[in-house]
């Protein structure tokens, strides 16, 4: 451990949104140079205090000094020019903007006569791309790219600002494993050049990997802050949740009844791609009662997997799909949602949230035919639905009719969920449901998913963690390439075979 100075000192910082106390009372060092990851509950607090030490959130109570000296950012141009750098937590990329033009929001490169001097952004932002091994084109529009690469845009920014000081908030929760592999050889430069690093996760491994110290918030109070060499992951979820968390064992005897879905050489073109499709002859079979994961590198078609069956696919598969025996093709969601499937998708304040509805509007958006009568929305009817979801997924929200976009990103994440389950589907797409999600809302995710499954709900879910997978599957589906490589039962299936199908590519040639 380094014993200098603190590069930053948080001294009893508050935060209160409305009636809510998001940060009370905080204190915190940092030390020059040290990996500090910052751990709680969703809602505990972490994004907000990140916010404050970036100028995102300039109006709180406390003092914050940098460097030994007090500050007091009036903006996040402020904070930039004092070397502190945030990478957020929902993407903030301008969607219609390429890849580069995003990197110099604001600060574009000019030519000597004051031109945009798109070549120079371009070739610097294909370098900084380049260092974090993206391959995607800087020319390319935000809203073409995946969220997986949309992320390492925002990390390239960060790394363009040349901050000493970088924020990560939940990196890492939208990247597969081998793109995290990739983010940590990253972080491992940054820290040889000094880089401080604060870093919010909800993944234990990874903390315990990368960290030098972590600090614990619960409720917007800092629970305590440990040298990582110190302490155990047990002892740190304990402080995160004030309870033990029992390790998640589901699925044990899911008595799986009939097909209720059967895909048949599905696949889906990829236009003007040198893959030509992004799906391949994909057939299985989905079971009333099962849960089946799948599997896959970022890339191998999982969420275009989904998407497909949700008639939610930019161009329209082939190959046939037939629901209760009966075929059927979606052309759009809603004839999807109709036939009973649902899904929530991966990326979701593009495609998830309505974010100038609130909490109840969100919720029931789907299952208003449920809270209507003489086509009049009954609204204590909709409030009845909105509770029951807030209590079931135990969303932390002011209550029904707080803003959407006042919850923590977990709590966002419950919510969309919530929504679905509300429409009583019989097929349930899950695309990766608990990234962001704390560890004890992941308990409650796979306790409820288990759940449905018992009530006869069929399952397909995709993950970017494998244990997680591992967790929650009577089956693993793995994909490479758009092609099925591999299937495995729950007794078979380990991480090393996992990970060999995803990979092998001889078999897709
Ligand atoms: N703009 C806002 N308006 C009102 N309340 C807010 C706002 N931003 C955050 N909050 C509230 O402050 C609390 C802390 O939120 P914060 O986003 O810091 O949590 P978090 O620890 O980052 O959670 P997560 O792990 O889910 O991202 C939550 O109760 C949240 O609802
Ligand atoms: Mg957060």
């Amino acid at each position: 451990m380094k014993s200098s100075e603190p590069v930053i000192a948080i001294r009893n910082v508050t935060k209160r949104f409305d009636a809510v106390v998001a940060l009370d009372d905080v204190s915190i060092d940092v030390a020059p140079g040290e990996f500090h990851a910052i751990v709680g509950e969703n809602g505990a607090g972490k994004s907000t205090l990140m916010k404050i030490l970036a100028g995102v959130i300039t109006d709180y109570d406390g003092r914050y000094m940098l460097r030994g000296k007090a500050v007091r950012f009036t903006g996040t141009r402020d904070a930039e020019r004092d070397g502190v750098a945030i990478i957020h937590q929902e993407l903030n990329l301008v969607e219609q903007l390429s890849a580069a033009a995003n990197m110099y929001l604001g600060r574009e490169l000019r030519t000597p006569w004051g031109l945009l001097d798109n070549r120079a952004m371009e070739a610097s932002a294909a370098a900084l791309l380049e260092q974090l091994e993206c391959h995607v084109d800087p020319r390319a529009p935000a809203s073409s790219l995946r969220v997986g690469d949309q992320q390492l845009v925002e990390i390239a920014k960060a790394l363009s600002l040349d901050s000493n000081i970088l924020i990560m908030d939940e990196p890492t929760s939208a990247l597969t494993e081998t793109e995290v592999a990739r983010l940590f050889r990253v972080v491992e430069r940054l820290r040889r050049q000094d880089v401080t690093i604060l870093y919010i996760s909800h993944k234990m491994d990874e903390v315990f990997q990368l960290a030098d110290r972590i600090t614990v918030l619960r409720d917007g109070r800092m629970v305590d802050s440990l040298v990582r060499a110190d302490t155990t992951p047990r002892e740190i979820t304990h402080l995160m949740v004030g309870r033990d968390i029992e390790d998640a064992r589901i699925g044990e005897g899911h008595s799986r009844k009939d097909v209720v879905l059967e895909v048949e050489r599905l696949s889906l073109p990829w236009s003007g791609h040198a893959r030509q499709w992004r799906l391949r002859d994909v057939s299985f079979k989905l079971h009333a009662g099962e849960i089946v994961g799948i599997a896959g590198l970022m890339g191998a078609g999982r969420t275009e997997l989904l998407e497909s069956l949700f008639g939610a696919s930019a161009e329209r598969p082939t190959g046939e799909v037939r629901l209760h025996g009966k075929p059927v093709a979606f052309r759009h969601p809603a004839e999807a949602m109709a036939a009973g499937i649902a899904l929530v998708t991966e990326d979701r304040k593009r495609l998830g949230l309505f974010s100038h509805l609130n909490v109840r509007e969100n919720i029931t958006t789907c299952t208003l035919s449920r809270a209507t009568s003489a086509k009049l929305i009954r609204r204590p009817r909709e409030n009845d639905l909105a509770r029951e979801i807030i209590d079931q997924l135990r969303v932390k929200a002011s209550g029904p009719e707080a803003a959407i976009t006042s919850l923590s990103g977990g709590n966002q994440q419950k919510t969309i969920i919530g929504r679905w389950l509300l429409t009583r589907p019989d097929v349930l797409l899950l695309d990766d449901p608990t990234r962001g999600v704390d560890v004890g809302a992941k308990a409650e995710l796979y306790r409820l998913m288990d759940e449905l499954c018992r009530a006869g709900l069929a399952i397909l879910v995709t993950s970017s963690e494998l244990p997680e997978l591992l967790t929650v599957s009577d089956r693993i589906l793995v994909l490479c390439e758009g092609r099925l490589t591999g299937e495995f039962t729950r007794a078979e299936a380990t991480e090393q075979k996992i990970m060999e199908a995803a990979t092998r590519r001889e078999l897709v040639a």
